[in-house]
């Protein structure tokens, strides 16, 4: 049924690829799907999340409204290609606007397990993520099982690591 959401997500990205493309929103969408089997989120909530969150985004480095861009792109597409009851959709709307802020959200599962899966994805970038940055005990602990798997090849990017991808993204 999200296949059309997918579909149109995809068609409408402006971006080729790279970290923030669909790709990531696949794992991001494994993720949560995992996740919510433990925070008993909602699965098509996070599954709508997860196709929408990065999708308006114009740039791969700067771009801080691209959550409210996808908050306003879900009102749009909402009975078209996916339908939510409006409590739901408040929430959705909450999560896409903010998922980028570094926030948590420990009173509602339906955000939280949408925040973690997409945190749960940094080492994609090279960044390990960090616990406290987690709303969930299953986030929580997905988060300490990235941190124990790197424990011995740490992958955290140095400031001029980090300054010489970008360099090499923007000379593509
Ligand atoms: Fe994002
Ligand atoms: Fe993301």
């Amino acid at each position: 049924m999200l296949n059309t959401l997918w579909n149109y997500c995809e068609g409408h990205f402006k971006l080729h690829g790279g970290d923030h493309g669909p790709s990531h929103w696949r794992r991001v969408e494994r993720n949560a799907i995992a996740l919510a089997a433990h925070t008993g989120a909602n699965e098509l909530f996070v599954r709508i999340f997860a196709a929408i969150h990065d999708s308006c985004r114009e740039n791969e480095f700067d771009d801080p409204a691209h959550g409210s861009r996808a908050a306003d792109l879900a009102d749009k597409l909402r009975g078209e290609y996916f339908e939510l009851e409006e409590g739901l959709m408040q929430n959705l709307r909450y999560a896409l606007s903010f998922h980028d802020t570094g926030d948590t959200c420990l009173d509602n599962p339906n955000i939280g397990t949408c925040w973690d899966a997409d945190r749960l994805d940094l080492p994609r970038v090279g960044i390990v993520p960090l616990p406290r940055f987690f709303s969930t005990d299953a986030g929580r602990e997905k988060c300490l099982e990235i941190i124990r798997n790197h424990r011995d090849k740490p992958i955290t990017l140095t400031p001029e690591q980090m300054l010489a991808q970008i360099e090499k993204l923007r000379n593509k």
